[in-house]
């Protein structure tokens, strides 16, 4: 119930807040090249792109510490606990949190203050409480199922109509996608060559987007959507901890999601929910803001979204999603 998220909402948020100067901390000492440090980022898996660091580790172990002390019974799911166990994490209906400590770390070694925090928390596999803070930036976007997002207590989005417009056909959109950490030839000249197909003009064509642009982090490009600064983020291959957060927070503002087979959002009617809900333990992930109603046509923002998404995946559909 509502009481019962806002509490979860509250500590998510208290938390955020309590690790929030070991991360600016972190993000001010951090070193690429300084191996010998404590602070220097190291690749996973022999990854360059794919980095982690201390500041990683410290902050996940402290929110889960914490997070068990409150909820004994909760499971708990965390890019740094999983990826580097490298186990299978177990998906249940249980309360379980899904936590990136450190979203955007290569951002973070870079010293580009797009990168933060993200807290979400899934019942019944479904997201229903996000926290993104970005420490740097000073940024706490949050949001409960039905009890609405915020951006640091303002409600999302934050750019309203008229300045929220409602685009007809992709070539009106902006699009944040992101390009990932692989370095093969093929993986990249399938995500390249998307973006080409994306930006093309029409006369050889393409869909002629307005601007697409890539910021790093899927936490972050997930509350750019919900405050109304972009139209869309699309991304092949991001993990549920990337976005768990940022999907209620989008979702909350009135935003979409599509996962490759179904959707999401407090306005898509059960009927476009099917096969099945939005899966987040699935890596697809496809975003798209609130699109207000057209003048005199209830049910067109809705339809809008639905139309400009079938664009741009009619655009995207050859690049791999991860399995
Ligand atoms: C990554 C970032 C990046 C996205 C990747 C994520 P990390 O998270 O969000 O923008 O493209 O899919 O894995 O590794 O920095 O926590």
């Amino acid at each position: 119930d509502a009481a019962a998220l806002q509490a979860y909402l509250d500590t998510a948020v208290a938390l955020a807040r309590e690790v929030g100067p070991a991360f600016t901390d972190g993000f001010r000492r951090t070193g690429r090249f300084a191996a010998s440090s404590a602070f220097a980022a190291e690749a996973k898996l022999g990854n360059e792109a794919d980095c982690v660091t201390a500041v990683d580790r410290y902050i996940e172990e402290q929110l889960f510490a914490r997070l068990r002390k409150v909820y004994p019974t909760h499971r708990f799911v965390g890019e740094e606990t999983t990826a580097e166990s490298g186990d299978d994490y177990a998906v249940t209906d249980d309360p379980t949190w899904v936590v990136d400590p450190v979203d955007g770390t290569n951002n973070f070694v870079h010293h580009l203050p797009y990168t933060g925090i993200s807290i979400g928390l899934a019942i019944n596999r479904e997201p229903v409480v996000g926290v993104v803070y970005l420490p740097v930036l000073d940024e706490l976007y949050t949001a409960a199922r039905g009890l609405g997002a915020h951006l640091n207590g303002a409600p999302l989005p934050i750019v309203r109509p008229p300045a929220l417009t409602s685009p007809t056909a992709l070539s009106q959109c902006s699009l944040i996608a992101e390009h990932g950490s692989a370095r093969s030839a093929a993986v990249l000249e399938s995500r390249l060559g998307s973006f080409k197909r994306l930006l093309l003009d029409k006369e050889h064509g393409g869909a002629c987007l307005q601007n697409l642009r890539v910021m790093g982090s899927a936490a972050y490009d997930l509350t750019l959507v919900a405050r109304g600064a972009a139209d869309m983020y699309w991304e092949c291959g991001p993990h549920a901890w990337d976005f768990a957060a940022g999907a209620v927070i989008l979702r909350e503002a009135g935003g979409a999601l599509f996962d490759g087979a179904g959707w999401w959002g407090a306005d898509v009617p059960e009927h476009e929910r099917r096969p099945r809900p939005f899966d987040m333990w699935r890596r697809k992930l496809l975003a798209i803001r609130h699109i207000p109603d057209l003048p005199g046509k209830p049910g067109s923002g809705r339809a809008l979204q639905k139309q400009l998404a079938a664009e741009l995946l009619a655009v995207v559909q050859d690049v791999p999603y991860p399995p």
